[in-house]
């Protein structure tokens, strides 16, 4: 138990760091408050996406929900994510905790009879995530009978509620029916995604994923075949051992993996500022592919075939290329940021071990895992054979450890008990 106000403030920090919070503010009057529940989350380092009804709209601006979320606030249900997934489902997915306040009378009634006619709605519905209501309306309404069966339907079907509070309303009135204040919201918040456990509690963990795609002009780019399922897998592994974890991801199928913070993106310039902006991290595992050259220039334009009989003297244009950033070996360079673990992954054709352990020197990096790549295995396999590089001290050469054939998913379940294991005996020599 915290025995101090700062105590406990460290402990809902430690607890929300990192948490994915969809907040559905519904139309009361009690919506200004959600700005200041925002604001809360995010000061306790949790990442809060937003829907507004339409009712909800009326009440506060997507302009302030969405400043302050710093965050796209969705209100449409047609509105589609970045990368052209219907909200309604990936909002959810995406989620480690949905939760609605205000929760109107209409909302709630809405949910307990499965209604799905907006985007909230929809998204409520659609979401296998715990779910928080902090309800807020006019006693009558909390009253009324509807209201009760409606939310004791909810509490049945597994729905968490925070207050409503006895106390003056809006109207000029008093008793139930007021919204439980930001602090208590915060806490059932906390208390629904229930406290983090696991190997490695309290780590940050940073994780690429996926290949790298380098533009050549509008429609065509240099890229490889990594599918992100190695990648993504340990990110999920080190979630589920407990870790805060920050997922950057190239161009995958893959799903953002529950309870991983996922940011996307395309080249390898933008994996490494991705990186660097999610510094400091306690571990680095260099999953991705990352492309080593990118094209010199990129054209603005298409590049056109000359049409028959002009030009064509020219034959094909050449590509001029440049060298990409070495984001495991600018990972692993050493200085106040450096992670205490960093590890990268080695594709090897050839030569699997002694081409990892060059690489293990070359980067600066602690482990390397190196798997062989050659006649198109590991790329978008479900298994890999994994040869885990580690240095057992300076100077000295790689130890090597021959893992088994097994799945992306085991892979990562080894790999995070290798880390435990290093760690704690790290705690227990310092
Ligand atoms: C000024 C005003 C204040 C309102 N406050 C509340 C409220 O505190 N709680 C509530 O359940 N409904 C309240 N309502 C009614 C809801 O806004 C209305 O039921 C709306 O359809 C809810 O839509 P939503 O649940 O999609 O957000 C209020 C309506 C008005 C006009």
């Amino acid at each position: 138990m915290p025995n101090s106000e700062s105590e406990a403030g460290a402990e809902t920090a430690a607890q929300l760091r990192g948490r994915r919070v969809l907040l559905v503010i519904a139309g009361g009057i009690a919506a200004y408050k959600c700005l200041d529940l925002i604001r809360r989350l995010r000061e306790n380092g949790a990442h809060v996406r937003c829907i507004l009804t339409r009712a909800g709209a009326e009440f506060v601006t997507p302009l302030s929900v969405e400043t302050l979320a710093r965050q796209a606030v969705y209100t449409d249900t047609l509105a589609l994510t970045e990368d052209s997934e219907i909200a309604h489902i990936r909002l959810g997915q995406e989620a480690d905790i949905v939760v609605v306040a205000p929760a109107t009378a209409d909302i709630m009634a809405k949910m307990a009879h499965g209604i799905a006619d907006d985007l909230a709605t929809s998204t409520l519905i659609a979401a296998d995530k715990p779910t928080l209501l902090a309800p807020a309306m006019n006693t009558r309404m909390w009253r009324h009978p509807a209201t009760e069966r409606n939310r004791a339907r909810l509490e049945a079907d597994g729905v968490s509620f925070v207050g409503p509070n006895d106390g003056p309303l809006a109207e000029g009135e008093s008793g139930p029916g007021r919204m439980a204040e930001v602090p208590e919201i915060v806490a059932a918040i906390v208390d629904v995604l229930g406290a983090r456990a696991g190997p490695l509690a309290g780590l940050r963990v940073l994780v690429t994923s996926g290949p790298t795609y380098e533009p050549i002009d509008p429609v065509r780019f240099l890229g490889n075949r990594s599918s992100g399922k190695q990648g993504h897998a340990i990110a999920a592994a080190c979630a589920e051992a407990g870790a805060d974890v920050l997922l950057v991801s190239g161009p995958t199928q893959q799903p953002a993996p529950a309870g991983v913070e996922t940011v996307r993106v395309e080249t390898a310039e933008e994996m490494l500022a991705a990186c660097e902006r999610g510094l400091p991290v306690d571990i680095a595992i260099c999953a991705a592919a990352v492309s080593d050259w990118r094209a010199a220039a990129p054209q603005d334009q298409k590049i056109k075939k000359p049409r028959r009989g002009e030009g064509q003297d020219r034959g094909a244009p050449t590509l001029d290329l440049a060298e990409n950033p070495d984001i495991l070996a600018t990972l692993s360079a050493r200085g106040p940021k450096r992670p205490r673990l960093v590890i990268g992954f080695a594709a090897e054709t050839e030569d699997v071990e002694a081409n990892a352990a060059a690489k293990l020197a070359a980067k600066g990096c602690d482990w390397i895992l190196a798997n062989r790549v050659a006649e198109g295995a590991v790329f978008g396999d479900d298994e890999n054979v994994i040869h885990l590089l580690t240095r057992p001290g300076e100077g000295a050469a790689p130890a090597v450890e021959r893992w088994p054939r097994m799945s992306k998913a085991e892979v990562a379940v080894r790999l995070v008990q290798c880390i435990a294991e290093v760690l704690s005996s790290d705690a227990e020599t310092a």
